[in-house]
């Protein structure tokens, strides 16, 4: 069963969560354009999440869930929150949310973890997620190494009965299809949704998304083994000639702190322009609404030739 039926949604697609991006409003727009709002947490405290999820109340009777990054200091607050006010999904990000299992299925929330690797979900599943988000590394952000279609292979053959919402490298209804012919349940995109008219970012961020073509983003990071999947630009040229040298994160701080906020207030040139691979294929800014109907009339369009290809295959 696809992931919109379980959870009472149009679309079997998740706004991916993106700190001090996806707030109530935004999430609001995704929720009630037919999709999965997600509220970024990201370092907020509890206090702040907790307004964040009154108002997303007021602006949608729709599905919400919220993200918690586990490297906050906030986390063991914010589940206590998610707990009380009745949360109905949460996605845990930046760690493993075993501790927390236990209370959350107890309270029937539900459970997805964003994953990027096979032995990193092995113990989790153990305390049965409602579904895993397996992110490949053309993702934008904070990435893992492997790439979205092998990772997808192996999630399903290692874990075969757990829900799989894929996420890197998604914006067309083709390759909403790939993932749903590979056995996932939905997707999830950020990248996408970041160059939508009702994204909480400056225009020359979203310029930046589709004026991009492939090979136009890179990793920083790397060296320190937190890759950071952002759009070639001023900055990312000056980490990498300070990265070469630099013995320790620190080294980089100048750089990186501050460094998402200042792109998404439209500082092109000295803030961390975050976007996926996925930025090659998009070359229009859209209303929420619009991307979603485009994706599913794709998806529709491409299941009739898909159709007339297997019956090839069926004659081979
Ligand atoms: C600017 C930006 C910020 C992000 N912040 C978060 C975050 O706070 N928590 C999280 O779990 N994932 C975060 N992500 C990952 C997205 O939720 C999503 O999984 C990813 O963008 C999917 O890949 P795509 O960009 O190819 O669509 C972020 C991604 C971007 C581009």
């Amino acid at each position: 069963m696809l992931i919109n039926k379980e959870l009472g949604i149009k679309y079997p697609i998740f706004l991916g969560a993106m700190a001090r991006i996806t707030d109530a409003r935004f999430a609001s727009v995704i929720s009630n354009a037919g999709g999965l709002g997600v509220i970024a947490s990201g370092d907020m405290t509890k206090d702040e999440v907790k307004k964040e999820i009154d108002l997303i109340r007021t602006l949608t009777s729709k599905p919400f869930g919220v993200n918690i990054m586990l490297q906050s200091p906030y986390s063991d607050d914010i589940v206590d929150l998610i707990i009380e006010e009745k949360v109905p999904i949460v996605i845990f990000g930046a760690g493993s949310p075993v501790k927390y299992m236990d209370r959350l299925n107890e309270a029937n929330v539900k459970v997805f973890a964003l994953v990027s690797s096979t032995s990193f979900a092995k113990r989790l599943y153990k305390y049965n997620p409602f579904g895993f988000i397996v992110e490949g590394t053309e993702s934008g952000g904070h990435v893992g190494f492997e790439s979205t279609l092998p990772l997808i292979q192996v999630f399903k053959k290692e874990f075969p009965d757990v829900r799989i919402i894929a996420a890197g490298g998604f914006a067309t209804g083709e390759s909403l299809n790939a993932a749903l012919m590979m056995g996932c349940q939905g997707i999830q995109m950020g990248t996408r949704f970041l160059a939508s008219e009702e994204a909480n970012v400056d225009i020359k961020y979203k310029e930046a998304i589709i004026n991009s073509r492939d090979n136009k983003t890179t990793l920083t990071g790397l060296k320190f083994g937190l890759p950071v999947r952002v759009i070639k630009n001023e900055m990312s040229a000056n980490y990498h000639k300070i990265e070469k040298d630099a013995t320790s994160v620190l080294d980089l701080e100048l750089l990186t702190v501050g460094s998402l906020k200042k792109a998404i207030s439209g500082d092109v040139i000295n803030g961390s322009l975050m976007a996926g691979e996925i930025s090659s294929v998009i070359s229009e800014i859209k209303p929420v609404k619009k991307i979603f109907e485009d994706i599913i009339l794709e998806a529709k369009e491409a299941n009739k030739k898909y159709l007339s290809l297997m019956d090839e295959i069926n004659n081979i």
